[in-house]
């Protein structure tokens, strides 16, 4: 076999050739895409990353190479060499490479395929298992592809910006140390000393506040963390961060800096204008207007909180809520005709998965007045103030959820975004960015019991909040913001603490005592004795950057090799089990009663 590379070198990709380039003698390398067999001559579609060329081989031009086509299937790996001519009335306006083929009158087979378990192309309706198990073949769909260009702009587009902006790019470690609390981490055994593990980072965070004591001032990082959660669509036990740090900046600064990194990446990848600087809203508005953190801004419905309204309602359901300490939402949908009868009955199982008993609706008629079922039970006074607080009038619909605050939220918010899914009310061409700015430092947990941090404990209380700290905490807001777009988090961040008197007192709101601090964080406590600076960071989620300038549904869909809802690798078939002598050269004991890996 000649070597058909070294003689002839690759001149065009299979996206590349234009009516321009009739006449010109080319080289294609890819994949066989279609064969057809037209009037004695083949015609293969051939397909590599960078779109599909149709080539023909004829066998009045070449009878050899028209021979030997006979032979080829989908998924061949071949390389050909021929004229580019023109397809005279067959030109196909929806290739990008319509207007032309390649007569062929070489062909090299570069490799055979056996069968594809599916066929390589976007919009069929191959089981997703089958696909990951495969997924160097799924990886060859136009889709993939293209999605994978996409990420990869995006980091090219996030790099420049920063290198551009003074940022060094360094690496921190993977293997740190293992402190509970927080996200899950996945651990590594040590051999060297035996009973010891490291964790995997789930951020570079500690390391990233080190680099800015040690001076390095801004710092970035494409780094990939790790965290043992349950995979979702949006989440994925290894993603990857655009991680960052500066000294001696507030958080305006810092955002103004970020507005332009992602304003650059839009127009970058997908020649999008950006506006900025975007719209800030607190964490407590958010809440109260759309029931979550990350608001859809695509979609104009809001909710209101009708509690005090609903207290004296004589509307026994509601007034019950509110007597245990619980509140009432609600959520005013205008031209209230869209909501048929049984798509408003649709909305209690919608509403039962948040835990929630029903959604009571009414119809708002002429004057105010309600169609409801508990219309005759409510107070007319009461009535008259829901629809002003809600802004309703004739022919709006109201949807109520009374509950313990955090579940009615949840609900609505979810609701809210269910109603403009079925409405088609969600204005898809949007990019709707905002800063969420100002949410409590502290939250409960159901877990612990007391008082944790709802970022991370180096997080900054505001100045102002500060008096609070020891008496009020769950009154003490932080310097931390999050980057929402279109109803997704993309980022989260916050200026850090960096007097250690400061960060004593919001240990002691957590009950770290000093010794349970200097275990966790000793080393970060001790290098902040040696003139840290005032600093402050974010890190954004690439994986989610990348599936929303995609337009992908899944992060699956953005990741080369991703790992599944219950975070195997199909293809690779881990995580399996390790021989006897690794675990015993590691003092690992497994429970001989194992479930079988299913
Ligand atoms: P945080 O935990 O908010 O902050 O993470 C930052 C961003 O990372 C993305 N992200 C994920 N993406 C995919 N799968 C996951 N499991 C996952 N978890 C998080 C999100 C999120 O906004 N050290 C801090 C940042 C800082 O304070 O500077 C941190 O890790 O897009």
């Amino acid at each position: 076999m000649s070597d058909f590379l070294s003689t002839h070198g690759k001149t065009h990709s299979c996206g590349a050739l234009r009516a321009g380039d009739i006449g010109a003698r080319v080289v294609l390398t890819g994949w066989v895409d279609v064969r057809r067999d037209h009037g004695g001559c083949v015609f293969i579609d051939l397909r590599d990353r960078d779109g599909v060329t149709q080539i023909v081989f004829d066998p009045q031009v070449a009878n050899e190479a028209h021979k030997l086509a006979g032979d080829l299937r989908t998924e061949f790996c071949i390389g050909v060499i021929g004229e580019v001519i023109s397809r005279g009335d067959n030109k196909n306006p929806k290739m990008a490479t319509g207007d032309i083929e390649v007569q062929v009158d070489t062909l090299e087979v570069f490799s055979r395929s056996a069968t594809p378990p599916f066929p390589i192309e976007d919009d069929i309706d191959t089981n997703e298992a089958l696909r990951l198990t495969y997924r160097y073949l799924d990886l060859r769909r136009p889709t993939l592809q293209r999605n994978l260009r996409i990420r990869s702009q995006a980091a090219q587009s996030m790099r420049s910006y920063l290198n551009e902006n003074g940022f060094f790019e360094v690496e921190t470690p993977f293997m740190v140390k293992y402190t509970p609390g927080g996200a899950r981490n996945f651990v590594v055994p040590s051999r060297v000393h035996p009973g010891s593990f490291y964790a995997l980072a789930e951020s570079p965070q500690i390391y990233k506040q080190l680099l800015m004591v040690a001076g390095y001032e801004r710092y970035y990082q494409i780094v990939r963390c790790f965290r043992d959660e349950d995979p979702r669509l949006d989440r994925q036990p290894e993603f990857t961060q655009i991680d960052l740090e500066m000294s001696f900046i507030d958080e305006l600064q810092l955002q103004t800096l970020m507005e332009g990194m992602i304003a650059r990446l839009w127009r970058d990848v997908l020649g999008v204008a950006i506006e900025t600087p975007f719209r800030r809203m607190t964490y407590a508005r958010a809440m109260a207007d759309y029931g979550v953190d990350k608001p859809d801004l695509r979609l104009d419905l809001v909710l209101s909180d009708v509690t005090e309204a609903c207290a004296k309602s004589g509307f026994r359901v509601f007034e019950g809520v509110i007597a245990k300490g619980g509140i009432v939402k609600c959520l005013r949908v205008p031209r209230g005709e869209r909501l048929s009868r049984a798509k408003l009955d649709g909305l209690t199982p919608f509403a039962k998965q948040f835990g929630v008993m029903g959604i009571a609706f009414a119809r708002v008629k002429a004057d105010g007045v309600w169609q409801a079922p508990f219309a005759k039970a409510f107070d007319d006074q009461a009535r008259a103030a829901v629809n002003r607080i809600a802004g309703a009038s004739e022919g709006d619909v109201l949807l109520f959820c009374a509950e313990k605050a955090k579940t009615a939220n949840t609900c609505m918010g979810a609701l809210r975004l269910h109603i403009g899914e079925i409405l088609d009310m969600i204005r898809k061409d949007e990019w709707q960015f905002m800063w969420l700015t100002d949410p409590p430092l502290f939250e409960h947990s159901d877990e612990e019991g007391g008082l944790v941090s709802a970022h991370h404990p180096f997080t900054s209380p505001r100045v102002a909040d500060e008096p609070l700290l020891e008496d009020q905490p769950e009154r003490v807001l932080a310097r931390a913001y999050d980057l929402v777009l279109n109803g997704f988090e993309m980022g989260g961040g916050s200026i850090r603490i960096h007097r250690s008197d400061l960060q004593a007192r919001v240990f002691n709101v957590l009950g770290i005592s000093d010794k349970e601090a200097e275990s966790k964080f000793g080393f970060l406590l001790k290098a902040f004795q040696y003139g840290p600076p005032p600093h402050g960071g974010i890190a954004f989620g690439l994986d989610r950057l990348a599936m929303l300038l995609a337009g992908a549904h899944s992060l699956r869909d953005v990741i080369a090799f991703p790992k599944t809802q219950k975070a195997s690798d199909l293809m690779s078939d881990a995580p399996t089990p390790v021989d006897r002598e690794q675990l015993d050269e590691l003092f690992i004991q497994v429970k001989p009663d194992l479930p079988n890996k299913s």
